[in-house]
C-alpha cells in the first residue's frame, strides 16, 4: 500500500499535516510531492519545520505565474512523478491550485483519488477555489467531507454516497496536536499576548486584487480604534497594499502592526491569544471556531456555512461601515461575545486523521482502490421519489432492492445524508436505478 500526498500551499500542509504524521505511525509508505506554488520561506519551510515533517520527496517548484501555466506546470510535474512511483492512491487537501492539478493528474492515470475537505460550495464561481474543488470532486473516488451539510452539497451533484465519509476536519487534528506545543515553545518579543488585540489576516484573490475592496477595508481598518490589530500580512497582499498605495498608511497607524507571515505556532499563539480574528481566510474560520475565537469573515458568502450556522461566525464582505460596526459590536456588547465564543465547534473530534486513514486501509484491503469502468450498465434508468412505512434503515432497503441506490432522505423539509444506520419509516426518499445488461 503506497500513498501519495500532494501539497502545494500554507494551508494544504498544515491540514495535510496530521495525515502524514498517522500514515507515519502506521508504518505505511508514502510519499510527498510539493508542487512548489508556496516557497518563501514563512510560507513553506517553516511549516516543515513547526510540524516536524519531512521534506518532501519532490518539489516540482512551479513558483507563482498565471492559474493556466501554473496547473499546466504541476499537472505535467504530478503526471511525470506518479508514473514512476504507481501509488495505490493520491491524496489532496483543499481547494488550491495543486489540489486542481494533483486531482486530474490521478484521475486520468486511472489512480485512485482521495479529496480531503471535499464537498465544500461557496456557490460563487468568480473563486478560483470553487474551480478547484468542483473538479477535485469530480475526479475523487473518495470524498473526505467535514460536515453532513458538505456531505448532503455531494449528494445534490448526483456522487455517490457509499464513497463520501463524514469525518470532520484534520484542522482539528492539527490545532489539538500543535497547540500544546505553540504554548511551550512559541513566544513574540515584541508583541505582549496579555494586551488585547484583534488578529487580521487577508489574502483572498477577489478582496485584494480588487483596488476598491483593498481601500474599503484598509479605511476600515483605520478607523477601528482602541484596539490593537496584529496582521501578519500574505505576500500577495503586500504586493497589492504597495501598488494601490495603502501600505504606508497602514504601516504608520499607531494601533496597526504590520509583520511577516508567522509559522503555525505562532500563528496559533496569536490566534488563541486574540480577542477576535478579521479573515478572508478559509482555515481561519475553522480554527476560530475550534480555538473558540469570535470570527469575522470579510467575504460575501463561504463554503464554510457551519461556523455562520452556529453563531461562530459573521460575513460583513467589504463594507467599511459593516466592518467597524460589527467588530465594535462584538467587542462591547458582552452577551454577543459569549455566544460566538460558545458557538460548537462542527469540525469534528481531533480524530479525522484517524478516521480517514482506517477508510483507505478498509478500501485498500477491499480492492476498492483500483478503478475499473462499469461492465453492466446500459445507462441511467431514472430517480424516483419513495416512501415506506416498514422500520428499515438505509442499508437494509439496498439490500433488499440491489438495483436500486438510494441517494437522499427528506426529514421535516430538509434533505439528509443517507447515513447506512437511517431508520427510513415514513420518510420520503430519492432513489436510482441504472438500467443492468447482465443476466440475472
Ligand atoms: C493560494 C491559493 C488559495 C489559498 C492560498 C493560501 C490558488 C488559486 N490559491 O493563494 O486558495 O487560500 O494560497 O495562502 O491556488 N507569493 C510569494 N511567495 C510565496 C507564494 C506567493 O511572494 O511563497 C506571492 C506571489 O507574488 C504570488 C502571490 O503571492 O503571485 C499569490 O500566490 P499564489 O500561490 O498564486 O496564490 P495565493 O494568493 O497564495
Ligand atoms: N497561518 C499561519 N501564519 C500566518 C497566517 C496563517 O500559520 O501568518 C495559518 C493558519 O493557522 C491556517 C492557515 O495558515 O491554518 C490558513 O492559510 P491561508 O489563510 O493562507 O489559506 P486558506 O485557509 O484561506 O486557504
Amino acid at each position: 500500500m503506497k500513498i501519495a500526498f500532494i501539497i502545494g500551499t500554507r494551508p494544504e500542509i498544515i491540514k495535510m499535516s496530521p495525515l502524514i504524521d498517522e500514515v507515519d505511525k502506521r508504518d505505511i509508505d508514502y510519499i510527498l510531492i510539493h508542487t512548489g506554488q508556496h516557497y518563501d520561506q514563512e510560507m513553506s519551510d517553516q511549516f516543515f519545520l513547526d510540524l516536524e515533517l519531512p521534506q518532501p520527496d519532490y518539489n516540482i517548484g512551479v513558483g507563482s505565474t498565471t492559474h493556466g501555466k501554473q496547473t499546466a506546470v504541476m499537472l505535467e510535474g504530478i503526471e511525470k512523478i506518479l508514473q514512476s512511483e504507481r501509488p495505490d492512491i493520491v491524496l489532496v487537501e483543499g481547494d488550491t491550485n495543486a489540489v486542481m492539478a494533483g486531482a486530474l493528474a490521478a484521475a486520468k492515470m486511472h489512480i485512485s483519488l482521495g479529496h480531503v475537505e471535499s464537498g465544500l460550495r461557496s456557490y460563487d464561481k468568480t473563486m478560483p477555489e470553487e474551480i478547484n474543488r468542483i473538479v477535485a470532486d469530480v475526479c475523487s473516488s473518495l470524498f473526505f467531507v467535514p460536515t453532513e451539510e458538505s456531505a448532503v452539497n455531494l449528494i445534490f451533484e448526483g456522487l455517490n454516497s457509499h464513497d463520501i465519509f463524514i469525518t470532520g476536519n484534520t484542522v482539528v487534528d492539527a490545532v489539538i496536536r500543535n497547540l500544546k506545543i505553540a504554548k511551550k515553545r512559541s513566544s513574540f518579543s515584541d508583541i505582549d499576548l496579555d494586551e488585547k488585540f484583534i488578529t487580521l489576516t487577508l489574502h483572498r484573490a477577489e478582496n485584494v486584487d480588487d483596488e476598491q475592496r483593498l481601500v474599503n477595508i484598509t479605511n476600515a481598518l483605520l478607523e477601528i480604534k482602541g484596539v490593537n490589530i496584529i496582521f501578519p500580512v500574505h505576500p500577495r497582499t503586500v504586493k497589492n497594499l504597495q501598488k494601490f498605495g495603502l501600505y504606508d498608511n497602514l504601516d504608520k497607524a499607531e494601533h496597526i502592526k504590520l509583520i511577516k507571515p508567522v509559522g503555525y505556532l505562532d500563528f496559533l499563539l496569536l490566534l488563541s491569544n486574540t480577542q477576535l480574528v478579521i479573515t478572508d481566510s478559509g482555515g481561519i474560520q475553522e480554527e476560530a471556531i475550534t480555538l473558540k475565537i469570535p470570527c469575522v469573515t470579510l467575504r460575501y458568502n463561504t463554503e464554510r456555512p457551519e461556523t455562520v450556522h452556529a453563531g461562530g461566525n459573521i460575513l460583513v464582505g467589504t463594507n467599511k461601515n459593516l466592518i467597524i460596526d460589527t467588530v465594535n459590536r462584538i467587542i462591547s456588547d458582552e452577551e454577543l461575545y459569549l455566544k460566538m465564543s460558545q458557538a460548537i465547534n462542527p469540525y469534528g473530534d481531533g480524530k479525522t486523521s484517524e478516521k480517514i486513514l482506517d477508510i483507505i486501509l478498509n478500501a485498500y484491503k477491499q480492492d476498492d482502490l483500483t478503478i475499473k469502468s462499469p461492465d453492466n450498465i446500459e445507462g441511467l434508468e431514472g430517480r424516483y421519489l419513495q416512501r415506506i412505512e416498514d422500520d428499515l434503515d438505509v442499508r437494509g432497503y439496498e439490500r433488499e432492492n440491489p438495483h436500486l441506490r438510494i441517494i437522499m432522505v427528506f426529514e421535516d423539509n430538509r434533505t439528509i445524508f443517507p447515513h447506512e444506520h437511517l431508520n427510513l419509516k415514513n420518510k420520503m426518499f430519492v432513489v436510482e436505478k441504472f438500467n443492468s445488461n447482465s443476466i440475472d
